[in-house]
C-alpha cells in the first residue's frame, strides 16, 4: 500500500515547480449552469461546452492553450457505423466536488452519452485538484443493449485528445530520443500525401521539421511502446506565447494497468494533438469485443500543463511532468474520488508483488509481467476485464517488485533481452492489502546444441538494417525505423537479395529489418515501379562431423517481431495470403510451411515501428538434411504476394524477424 510518505514526497516536489506561476495558494472554484461548466484554481481553468460535451477552453494563467480549436475530448471507433464523438444532443453532465484525504479541495465533471439510446454510454471524466495544473482523466464504456446485442463488436480505437490549433505550440516529443519542431503551417499547406496519413515536406526545404527531423511526416513516427517512459506531449518555445515563457501540455500515463496487449503495445502518442490511446489495434495488437454487459474504466491518466523561463528547453519541461510519472503518484486523491468514477479499483482492493529471478547469463533487459491469466500478455484484450503490470528486473539482485495490483489471478511472465524463450507461469494470485511472492529460475528454453543464431531475441528487428541505427542525415538524428520506409530501399541495399553467411557477416548490415515479398509499386513514392525476386533470401552455415555426430533432429527457432499477412492490419480474412506460408528449405529441400495465422497480421514496419505483434515457429526437421560443410537455409516468402488495400498502404505482405536460431540434439 502506499504510504502517507509517498504521497507528500510529490507534495514536496510539487511546491517550488508551481511557484514559477508566483500567485497565491487561492481557492478552487467549480460552476454548472444550463450551457456550460467552468472549473478554476489559481493555475488552471477549463471550459466545459455542453452542446459538445468537451472541453473548449483551457488556460494556464492567461495563457490559453487551445485557441479554437476542437479541444479536450474523448472519441472512439467502437459503434455500429464506426468513429464517434460522445458529447453532443443527449448527452448529460454532473459537477463533482469534494475535499480528499489531505483536506484538498477538488472539482470534477463527468459527461455520459449513450450512442443513438442503443444501450452503449461512454464517459468522460475530468478532475482538477486544488494546487495542481494538470487535469486527471478517466474514460468509461458500457454496453448493455436495448435491441440488438450485435449491433456493436468490436471495441478498436478509444482515445482522449487535446486538440488545440492555436500558433502556441512550436514542438512535439514523443520520448527523449524522439522530438522535433513541429511542421510549419507552410510545409503543410504544401505537403504531398506518400502514403495513408504520411506526408512529404520536400518543397519546403526550409521549415525547421524538414531542416532538423526528416523530409517526410506520419504520426507514426511518434510512436511509443507502452514499456517505456509514458511522458509525451507539445512544448512551446516561448517565440509564440503572450508573455514569453516557455509553455509544456503532457499526457503522463501515471497508470497502465487498464491498458491492453502489455508492455509491448506500441501507439500514437502527439502530432500537434496529444493523444490518450486508451484502446487500438495499431501495430497488429488485438481488441476486445463488447458482448451485453461490457464495463471498463480507463485511469486515470493525466493532462499536465506546465510554464517556463523563455531559456528552458522541451527536456527540461518534460522532466517537471516527470515527477507525476508514478503509479502511487495522488493515491490517496484517487481513493477519494473513487466515489465518482465507476469501476475504479480503490487501494484498499490491491496488492503487491514481489519476486527473487534467476537471471541468466547473456541476459539484459529482464522484464516480469503480471497479466489475464491463462493467455499471452499481448492477447489479455481477449478478457476486457484484465489488468496489466511489468517492472523491470534489477539486473544484479534480480529482485522486482510490483505495487497497487489489482487484487485478482494472474499469468507470470519474464522475459530478457538476448534469452530465447519466455518463463511463464498462470495462477499467481495477488490478495488485497498482501504482498505475493514468487521464486522464479528463469533459463532460455533449449532443443539442443546451438548451430548459430542470427540478431538478438528482443521481440524487435530493431538490430538489424535500418531498425534502432540512427539516421545520420538529420540533426536530430532519429531512429532510422521511425522514418518513411520506402527511404530504405531494398534494391540499393540489397543488389542480390540477403546472403547472410554465419561467421561472416553482419546482421546490423547484411540482414534488413524487413522481409518483403515485392518492393516499390503501389504506395511507394520513391521507387513507383515494382521490384520482384526480392522474397527469397539466404542463410548459409558451416556443419562439422563433430558437431551432428549422434545428432538426430535438429530446430530452426524463427521469432518475428512483426508479419504482415493480406490481412492487414485489422484482421479480415478472405484474400489470398491472409493465411501466409512462409516457408524454410534446408539445401533446397522445403520443410513443412508455416502458415502465419490472419490474427497475427500487423501493420509495422510501413507504420515506422520495429516491434509489433509477435509470434514464432519452430521448424523441426531430421538432421539426414544437413550437410558436412557448406549448408543453404532459404527463408522464403510467396513470390509477388500481395494484397488489395483500400488506403494508400503498400500491398505487399512482409515479415520483420525477431531472431533466428539453429539446434541439434
Ligand atoms: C455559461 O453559462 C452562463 C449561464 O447560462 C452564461 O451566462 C455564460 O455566458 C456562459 N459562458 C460562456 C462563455 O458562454
Ligand atoms: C522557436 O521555434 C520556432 C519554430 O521551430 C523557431 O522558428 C524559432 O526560431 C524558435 N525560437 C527560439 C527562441 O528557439
Ligand atoms: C488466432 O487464431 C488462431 C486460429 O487460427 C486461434 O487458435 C487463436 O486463439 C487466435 N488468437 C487470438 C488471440 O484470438
Ligand atoms: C524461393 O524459395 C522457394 C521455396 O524453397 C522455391 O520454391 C522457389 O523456387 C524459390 N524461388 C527462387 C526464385 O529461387
Ligand atoms: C504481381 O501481382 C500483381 C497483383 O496480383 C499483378 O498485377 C502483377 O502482374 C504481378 N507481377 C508479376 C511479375 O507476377
Amino acid at each position: 500500500m502506499p504510504s502517507l510518505s509517498k504521497v507528500s514526497r510529490f507534495a514536496i516536489t510539487l511546491a517550488p515547480l508551481l511557484a514559477l506561476f508566483q500567485v497565491a495558494h487561492g481557492a478552487i472554484t467549480g460552476a454548472e449552469t444550463a450551457t456550460n461548466i467552468t472549473i478554476s484554481n489559481d493555475y488552471l481553468s477549463l471550459y466545459l461546452d455542453k452542446a459538445k460535451g468537451y472541453i473548449t477552453k483551457l488556460k494556464l494563467g492567461n495563457q490559453d492553450l487551445l485557441g479554437t480549436g476542437q479541444g479536450l475530448y474523448l472519441d472512439c471507433y467502437c459503434i455500429p457505423t464506426g468513429a464517434w464523438t460522445p458529447g453532443g444532443s443527449g448527452a448529460t453532465f454532473e459537477l463533482f466536488q469534494g475535499k480528499d484525504k489531505l483536506q484538498v479541495p477538488y472539482y470534477g465533471v463527468r459527461m455520459s452519452h449513450d450512442y443513438n439510446n442503443i444501450g452503449e454510454v461512454l464517459s468522460q471524466y475530468w478532475f482538477l485538484r486544488d494546487g495542481e495544473s494538470g487535469l486527471h482523466a478517466f474514460s468509461r464504456i458500457t454496453y448493455n443493449p436495448v435491441a440488438n446485442p450485435a449491433a456493436v463488436q468490436g471495441l478498436q480505437e478509444f482515445r482522449t485528445l487535446f486538440r488545440p490549433n492555436n500558433k502556441l505550440w512550436t514542438h512535439l516529443l514523443s520520448s527523449t530520443d524522439q522530438w522535433a519542431p513541429l511542421p510549419g503551417a507552410e510545409a503543410i499547406s504544401k505537403q504531398i500525401v506518400v502514403q495513408d496519413a504520411t506526408w512529404s515536406y520536400n518543397r519546403t526545404p526550409s521549415d525547421p521539421y524538414v531542416m532538423q527531423m526528416s523530409d517526410y511526416f506520419t504520426k507514426y513516427m511518434f510512436s511509443e511502446e507502452w514499456r517505456g517512459t509514458g511522458v509525451w506531449g507539445m512544448y512551446s518555445n516561448g517565440s509564440t506565447s503572450a508573455d514569453g515563457s516557455t509553455y509544456g501540455a503532457w499526457l503522463v500515463q501515471n497508470t497502465k494497468d487498464s491498458y491492453f496487449n502489455g508492455p509491448i503495445h506500441s501507439d500514437l502518442t502527439v502530432d500537434g494533438i496529444v493523444y490518450n490511446y486508451l484502446v487500438s489495434n495499431h501495430h497488429g495488437d488485438g481488441i476486445p469485443y463488447m458482448t451485453t454487459g461490457f464495463e471498463r474504466t480507463f485511469g486515470p491518466q493525466y493532462y499536465y500543463f506546465n510554464k517556463g523561463n523563455p531559456t528552458d528547453d522541451i527536456h527540461k519541461l518534460r522532466a517537471d511532468a516527470m515527477q507525476f510519472y508514478d503509479p502511487l503518484w495522488n493515491t490517496q486523491f484517487y481513493d477519494t474520488i473513487a466515489r465518482h468514477v465507476p469501476g475504479y479499483v480503490s487501494s484498499p482492493n490491491r496488492g503487491k508483488w514481489h519476486a527473487k529471478v534467476s537471471i541468466p547469463a547473456g541476459a539484459s533487459n529482464t522484464i516480469a509481467i503480471l497479466s489475464a491469466n491463462g493467455v499471452d500478455p499481448q492477447d489479455n484484450n481477449v478478457d476486457y476485464k484484465s489488468y496489466q503490470y511489468w517492472a523491470e528486473v534489477d539486473p544484479v539482485t534480480g529482485e522486482v517488485e510490483i505495487d497497487s495490483i489489482v487484487a485478482g489471478t494472474y499469468r507470470l511472465t519474464v522475459y530478457a533481452d538476448g534469452i530465447f524463450g519466455d518463463y511463464v507461469k498462470d495462477g499467481i494470485v495477488v490478495e488485497a492489502g498482501h504482498t505475493a511472492h514468487s521464486h522464479v529460475t528463469f533459463k532460455e528454453e533449449t532443443a539442443g546444441d546451438e548451430i548459430f543464431r542470427i540478431g538478438i531475441p528482443d521481440k524487435s528487428s530493431g538490430e538489424y538494417l535500418h531498425g534502432y541505427a540512427k539516421d545520420p542525415t538529420k540533426p536530430l538524428h532519429p531512429a532510422q525505423h521511425r522514418l518513411y520506409w520506402a527511404l530504405h530501399d531494398f534494391p540499393t541495399d540489397f543488389p542480390n537479395g540477403v546472403n547472410y553467411e554465419v561467421g561472416k557477416s553482419d546482421y546490423s548490415k547484411d540482414f534488413n529489418y524487413v522481409h518483403w515479398s515485392v518492393f516499390g509499386g503501389y504506395a511507394n513514392s520513391l521507387r513507383t515501379q515494382p521490384v520482384y525476386d526480392v522474397n527469397n533470401w539466404t542463410v548459409t552455415f558451416d556443419i562439422t562431423q563433430a558437431q551432428v555426430k549422434r545428432k538426430k533432429t535438429a530446430t530452426f527457432t524463427v521469432q518475428l517481431a512483426g508479419v504482415k499477412t493480406a490481412a492487414g492490419n485489422t484482421d479480415v480474412t478472405g484474400q489470398p495470403y491472409s493465411y501466409l506460408p512462409f516457408i524454410v528449405a534446408v539445401n533446397g529441400k522445403d520443410l513443412d510451411p508455416w502458415i502465419i495465422p490472419a490474427n497475427q497480421s500487423s501493420s509495422c514496419a510501413v507504420r515506422s515501428a520495429v516491434r509489433c505483434y509477435n509470434t514464432a515457429h519452430k521448424f523441426v526437421f531430421g538432421t539426414e538434411l544437413l550437410s558436412i560443410g557448406k549448408n543453404v537455409l532459404t527463408l522464403s516468402l510467396p513470390y509477388n504476394a500481395t494484397d488489395i488495400e483500400t488506403a494508400i498502404l503498400p500491398t505487399t505482405v512482409y515479415l520483420q524477424y525477431d531472431a533466428l536460431r539453429l539446434e541439434v540434439d
